[in-house]
């Protein structure tokens, strides 16, 4: 088992992560000192463990459709009426989307009230649950209203990746790849529970670093300014790892076309995705000039076309690279039909695997 500490000014925790490690929650729970826990899930209710106090379980629906302000007003109620006060705790139990709206509620509930996330996809553990940022969506788009509120433990059992579906595998492995080019070792050979903890360290100092997003932080957008361009065009077709590991690609061969990188680290980029099992050609199905101007509108923009991207002194915003260069970039990029993309990956990991 790791343990990853998560250290900021006013606020610590522990990120534990390996086989089994939910088993810790009424350990967590008893530390915080609450009387009673309110857990909200789309899981089964056997996949939380006991909390050691009076706990209502609140069945969830998942799912970007169930991130909503409405979501939030439910789940407050509910814990009105099971009489939660603010030195309780509510245990969140699902992927991202779960932790995202648990997250919210328990920011905002009597102003804050703590939170226990237990991940269950490979892209909460390694992302979504660590690091504070809660959001849900409105019709206008994704994540539009949010809070930063730390949770009070995370416990990233890896046992629960034993049911994820290949491709949600594979949406975890997105973020894990792009890990490789923002100061984390060499993951590929590990087994997933150590991939995991590498990527929650990594996470854990950059947030400990620019826990609200004021600089540092955007490294962790790396791959992400054409990802989203590539979630939207092909209606989220791609799954956002699968869409971050193409931008990732791209990232590579932008940053070699600037001259910030040679050509055996533009390769790197190709090699790494790959390794993961992960998908490295445009959809033949999307087009240049459409990506552009959707990167255009990326809210990470703040002026021209915005990356993430390496370089002589590291990983760096680059800012106002010019369209034409971005064009003809995302034109040399292989290219292969979108059924094929997604068809052809291959699981970064069997649920056997995910065990270890
Ligand atoms: N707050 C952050 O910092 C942050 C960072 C990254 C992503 N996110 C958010 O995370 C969300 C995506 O998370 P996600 O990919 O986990 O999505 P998700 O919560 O929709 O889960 C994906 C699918 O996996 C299923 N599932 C969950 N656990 C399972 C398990 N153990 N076995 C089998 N199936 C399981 C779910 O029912 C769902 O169908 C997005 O809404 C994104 O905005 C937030
Ligand atoms: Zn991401």
């Amino acid at each position: 088992m790791a343990s990853i500490p998560l250290r900021l000014k006013d606020h610590s925790y522990d990120v534990l992560i390996g086989p089994g490690v939910r088993t810790s929650l009424a350990e967590v729970v008893g530390r915080l000192g609450a009387g009673r826990a309110v857990v909200v899930s789309a899981r089964p209710r056997e996949w939380v463990p006991d909390t050691g106090v009076d706990t209502l379980f609140l069945p969830a629906r998942d799912g970007e459709r169930a991130k909503t302000l409405g979501t939030v007003e439910r789940l407050c109620g509910e814990f009105v009426r099971f009489g939660l006060t603010r030195s309780d705790v509510v245990v969140s139990c699902g992927g991202g989307t779960t932790t995202d709206v648990v997250g919210l509620a328990a920011a905002l509930y009597h102003r804050g009230v703590a939170v226990v996330h237990l991940p269950t996809t490979l892209l909460a553990q390694v992302d979504a649950s660590v690091g504070g940022k809660t959001a849900v969506n409105l019709p206008a788009g994704k994540n539009l209203v949010g809070a930063y509120w730390q949770p009070s433990a995370v416990l990233c059992d890896t046992d629960y990746l034993s049911t994820l579906p290949r491709r949600e595998l594979l949406n975890g492995y997105g973020e894990i790849a792009r890990c490789h080019f923002i100061g984390a070792p060499d993951l590929r050979a590990l087994p997933p529970a150590e991939q995991i903890a590498a990527s929650v360290a990594l996470k854990a100092r950059v947030v400990e670093a620019d826990e609200r997003d004021a600089g540092p932080r955007h490294i962790l957008n790396y791959g992400h300014t054409l990802g989203h361009a590539l979630e939207l065009a092909t209606g989220f077709a791609l799954r956002h790892g699968e869409a971050v590991a193409v931008g990732t690609v791209f990232a590579g061969r932008l940053a070699g076309a600037l001259g910030r990188i040679g050509g055996e680290r533009v390769a790197e980029h190709h090699d790494v995705v790959r390794a993961y099992g992960l998908p490295a050609a445009l959809p033949a199905e999307t087009e240049p000039a459409e990506l552009v101007r959707l990167m255009r509108h990326d809210k990470k923009a703040l002026s021209g076309l915005t990356f993430v991207l390496d370089g002589p002194k590291g990983v760096e915003l680059v800012y106002d690279v010019p369209p034409e260069l971005v064009t003809r970039v995302l034109d040399r990029m292989p290219r292969a039909p979108l059924a094929e993309l997604v068809g052809d990956a291959q699981p970064a990991a069997t649920p056997d695997t995910a065990r270890s």
